[in-house]
């Protein structure tokens, strides 16, 4: 692998201070990551879908030092958070090698999450992909070598180390992260915008995330990915994803929603199948994540509305639909849905375009 192409090459402009500001979404797979090897190198390709609403955004003040070490500190919303250091602190430990000008700047990290930080949302993706580019970004103005292609690959390419699912934020409407036979340009580095043609009834479509949970992750990623290393089901897992992928594409290409349907819904049952055959096993759904999953399979067998469900590394549940059916699907969704979760709570998402400099 050609790791040189990240590395910082020359730097000719002298900055004392500065910042720079990044919002950055989440994403949601579509086809999962869940396994692993060295750095964040996925065991197999994974597609998701970028948020627009569920987002970060990160500000990035810089002060040149004497001293040659990495030093920064960290507020989330205005307070400092000493527990949230240890994992940015390992993000620039990785990271240093290809940004070294790093060790020269003082940093603050200003960052506030649009979604709760209890509300089991995940932000390390919005989160590590809004500081890696604030980083390239820092780059960009110091060397001012690179394309905006190589920006956002570079941009990627960190957020990756920081956090897997990071590197498929940086782009939308949808990203490929992962090597992939059919996809000559997919990386197993970095997350590139899918290069295919997607029908238009992909178009604006809509997330509704239903919190039926809210709190911190039970298992974290990284403890689950892991044990995909001794799993039974490793290899015909990835030789599946991998066989998925590629009916995703031409379901995707084609605007066939039931075969879409059909994948999506496999990979989130999967995905929760591989946790709970694993060993520790554990289980993350909730009763009331299965109501709604039942309650969504009548619904779109009653109407023949394509609604469909997909599920993250925890109890809630994504309800996924095109903009079209917007109205009867809010309905079902006040109707049915909704005394299922925490507080009644829930957010309105749809596809974004992902990361921002503002
Ligand atoms: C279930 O990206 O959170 O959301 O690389 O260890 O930071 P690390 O893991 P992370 O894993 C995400 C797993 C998932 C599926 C997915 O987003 O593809």
């Amino acid at each position: 692998m050609d790791l040189k192409k990240f590395k910082t090459r020359n730097i000719y402009n002298e900055i004392e201070d500065g910042s720079i500001t990044c919002k950055s979404p989440s994403n949601i797979a579509l086809i999962k990551y869940w396994g692993k090897k060295d750095i964040q190198i996925p065991l197999n390709p994974s597609i998701s879908f970028t948020l627009d609403n569920c987002n970060t955004t990160t500000t990035l003040t810089y002060q040149k030092k004497s001293t040659n070490d990495i030093s920064f500190e960290l507020f989330f919303d205005g307070n400092s958070k000493e527990e949230f250091e240890p994992k940015i602190s390992q993000f620039f430990n990785r990271v240093i090698e290809y940004v070294p000008f790093l060790n020269s700047y003082h940093f603050k990290i200003d960052t506030t999450n649009t979604f709760p930080h209890s509300s089991g949302i995940a932000s390390s993706a919005s989160g590590m992909s809004a500081l890696a580019t604030c980083v390239v970004e820092l780059e960009q103005k110091l060397s001012q070598e690179m394309s905006l292609n190589e920006i956002r690959r570079k941009a990627s390419f960190l957020s990756r180390l920081g956090s897997g699912s990071a590197c498929r934020s940086i782009e939308g409407p949808m990203v490929l992260w992962g090597k992939h036979s059919s996809i000559k340009e997919s990386s197993d580095i970095y997350g590139i915008k899918l290069p295919i043609e997607i029908n238009q009834v992909y178009n604006n479509y809509q997330d509704t995330i239903l919190i039926v949970e809210k709190g911190q992750k039970l298992v974290s990623s990284s403890v689950g990915h892991e044990l995909m290393n001794n799993h039974d089901f490793k290899t015909q897992r990835f030789i599946q994803a991998s066989n998925r992928l590629t009916q995703i594409i031409s379901a995707l290409e084609s605007g066939d929603l039931m075969g879409f349907i059909k994948i999506v819904e496999l990979e989130a049952l999967t995905l929760h199948a591989m946790m709970m055959s694993s060993d520790p096993y554990f289980i993350l759904m909730r009763p009331n994540t299965l109501k709604i999953i039942n309650k969504v399979w009548e619904f779109r067998k009653s109407t023949s509305i394509p609604v469909c469900f997909t599920l993250d590394a925890g109890a809630n549940v994504h309800i996924l639909y095109p903009k079209t059916f917007q109205k009867p699907i809010d309905n079902f969704i006040k109707k049915e849905l909704l005394k299922y979760c925490q507080d009644g709570q829930f957010i309105a998402d749809c596809v974004g375009e992902g990361v921002k400099i503002i």
